[in-house]
């Protein structure tokens, strides 16, 4: 089957694309449900939104009939952090069932997200930073610099599932968790949540 572009607003997804993972054999395919692709956290509350790091109001999301989601438009950072601050990221993945969320088997983050944060070596990269046209202007700033526009390129967001990933079908959701440090180490305040709630399919 074609590999498609599993593609997604990097800063948000590229860590569940990395627990997830692009792989060669893939049997499942992920539908957000909502066009817009983020939700706000119902279980953490006091928590900030995306809407803290991010104008996402010149950011095109449609979702065509097989659920794949076309992308295309700009990011404008908005983070009040220092440019120098680390920012680290958590990544779970939960399942919809009997009427509650569960947690799955995935949880994953990363420490340093900045760190790679255009680097082609990381398995995410051809999913996520490569739509990013003006990467040469943008690439140190990471997500840290207010201001900072990032110019993507449009492309269609499908998400593929490695067979090996024992994710069955049904709703689930990766719940995604943005913290930042000062120089120091000291944790600033408010942390970010953001989740995407989609539907799990066979192909
Ligand atoms: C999505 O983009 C593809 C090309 O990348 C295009 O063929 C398709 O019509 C677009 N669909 C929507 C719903 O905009
Ligand atoms: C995104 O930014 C580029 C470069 O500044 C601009 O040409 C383009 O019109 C912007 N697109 C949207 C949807 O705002």
């Amino acid at each position: 089957m074609e590999r498609q572009q599993v593609a997604l607003l990097h800063i948000l997804i590229s860590l569940s694309l990395q627990i997830i993972g692009p792989s060669f054999a893939l049997n499942h395919f992920f539908i957000p449900e909502k066009e817009e692709l983020f939700s706000e956290c119902p279980d953490k509350p006091g928590f900030s939104f995306v809407d803290k790091l991010a104008d996402l109001s010149r950011l095109n999301r449609k979702k065509d009939a097989d659920g794949a989601v076309n992308i295309s438009g700009n990011i404008t950072m908005k983070w009040d952090v220092e440019p120098s601050s680390r920012i680290a990221v958590e990544v779970s993945v939960e399942k919809f069932e009997g009427g509650t969320w569960k947690p799955t088997v995935f949880k994953g983050g990363d420490r340093d997200f900045c760190k790679n944060f255009y680097d082609k070596n990381t398995i995410y990269y051809p999913f996520s930073t490569e739509h990013v046209i003006n990467k040469q202007q943008v690439k140190d700033k990471c997500i840290t610099t207010p201001g900072t526009v990032l110019v993507l390129e449009p492309f269609l967001l499908k998400i593929l599932i490695n067979f090996a990933v024992p994710l069955s079908p049904g709703r689930h959701k990766a719940v995604i968790i943005f913290s930042a440090f000062d120089k120091s180490g000291v944790k600033l305040p408010r942390d970010t949540c953001i989740e995407i709630v989609g539907e799990i399919v066979n192909i």
